[in-house]
């Protein structure tokens, strides 16, 4: 391994520059731990925007990985393959859905989501109702099908032109989601808990809505699951938390705890429109991939994981309200369970910069919303010092404001 400085070196020469220019070249990982190519240690709290769930070379990845590796990596879905029929019957047996199908990433299987409503619309309902209404500040993907579905003109921004008929209402809103429904429609698509969008929960209120709409005019409901599913919310699917199911629910990220696997779930009903020839992968669902998913998900439910979510992320964001609530630069808290929003009164980029120096990874999103993701097997001891760091940071960065716009602060109430 050389040092940091050289990789970053490599990375502003060969890279392309859709990444930004990053500051800290991560080399290892266990647990909630990282480290850097100088052996820097940082208590990671991104999980990789909500794929290690499981931890960082946690044993029960690495071991699936190693044995089906010596045992057999790919062969086409020209084949039964024995791992991806073992993964759909697990996924099912977990879940509203009777059929599963697999790629390679978040993206792909909303893509395959995306097709799926409309093969759906056009057997059931004929030609031209092929529209699809999604919400504002989500986020779908980087596909050309994705971003137009992802409701945010940053991330469209010099694709055009986007793919046709797509819609966006407002999130939590039910009648900004009535008032797009037309005889064009064919499906709702939306994730129960927004990431991107700033960690928002919908309210159990909306998504009840949402079904009922669902099922008056025969629109498929679809749950992108990517970022809050795989226990993260204290269920093994985020939705499960509300009781209100979808027709087609796409998940990845931590269904291969950073292996490369995406699965899309759906309904018998919905699944047999998938004639033979409509759609498939090379690589989607191969044995690897889908040994490692299969371990993943006994493991998630053997050792109670998404329970563990539950409890530890009640206790996190009791300490995160202890220590943080009465500050001046916090205006709230958001998300479910482990999956957790800070929303600040200023842009979070200088924070995130600063716990990173401290030693914590986070990210911020929407411009001031601090965005925690720790992996789910995080202990009470890696809380406690994930909020002893930000408790930190944000009080220097409140005194920094302060200073900055003394009339402001004070008007916002002077408690300092
Ligand atoms: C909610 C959601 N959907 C889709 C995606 C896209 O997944 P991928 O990057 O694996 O294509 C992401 C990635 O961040 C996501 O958070």
């Amino acid at each position: 391994m050389k040092n940091a400085d050289h990789y970053k070196q490599l990375a502003a020469k060969y890279s392309t520059p859709n990444y930004g220019e990053r500051a800290i070249v991560l080399a290892r990982g266990e647990g909630c731990r990282v480290s850097d190519a100088d052996g820097r240690e940082y208590l990671d709290f991104l999980a990789g925007i909500s794929v290690n769930n499981l931890g960082h070379c946690a044993p029960v990845v690495t071991k699936a990985i190693a044995e089906q590796a010596g045992t057999f990596v790919h062969c086409s879905n020209l084949y039964v393959i024995p791992t991806q029929v073992e993964l759909a019957k697990r996924l099912v047996e977990l879940s509203f859905a009777d059929r599963a199908f697999f790629a390679n990433s978040g993206a792909e299987v909303n893509e395959g989501a995306i097709k799926l409503a409309r093969l759906y619309s056009k057997t059931h309902h004929g030609p031209g109702r092929h529209e699809i209404i999604t919400m504002r500040n989500s986020f779908h993907g980087r596909t050309i099908a994705t971003i137009t579905a992802t409701g945010q003109d940053k991330i469209q921004a010099g694709f055009e032109p986007l793919l046709e008929g797509f819609h966006y209402a407002t999130f939590n809103d039910i009648e900004s989601v009535r008032a797009l429904i037309t005889n064009k429609t064919c499906a709702i698509m939306l994730e129960p808990v927004q990431g991107e969008g700033g960690v928002t929960a919908a309210t159990a209120e909306f998504l009840r809505e949402v079904r009922a709409e669902c099922d008056k005019h025969d629109l498929l409901l679809i749950y992108d699951e990517i970022q809050c599913g795989m226990g993260r919310c204290g269920r093994l699917f985020a939705h499960q938390v509300y009781g209100v199911e979808p027709d087609i629910m796409t998940v990845a990220k931590a269904l291969g705890n950073g292996f490369p696997i995406g699965a899309m779930l759906t309904r018998e009903r919905i699944a047999e429109v998938l004639k033979p020839g409509t759609h498939g992968s090379t690589f989607g669902g191969n044995p690897l991939a889908c040994a490692v998913g299969l371990a993943i998900v006994n493991e998630m439910v053997d050792k109670k994981i998404p329970e563990r979510a539950e409890r530890i992320g009640a206790y996190f964001r009791e300490k995160l309200a202890e220590a943080l609530g009465h500050m001046e630069i916090v205006r709230g808290f958001r998300g479910i369970a482990m999956m957790v929003g800070i929303e600040l009164v200023h842009p979070g980029a200088d924070v995130v910069k600063e716990c990173a120096a401290r030693g914590l990874l986070i990210n911020c999103t929407m411009g001031n919303v601090l965005r925690l993701l720790p992996p789910l097997i995080a202990t009470e001891a890696e809380c406690d010092k994930a909020v002893a760091i930000l408790a930190d940071v944000l009080k220097a960065e409140q005194q920094k404001h302060l200073k900055l716009e003394p009339a402001a602060a004070g008007a916002k109430g002077g408690a300092y």
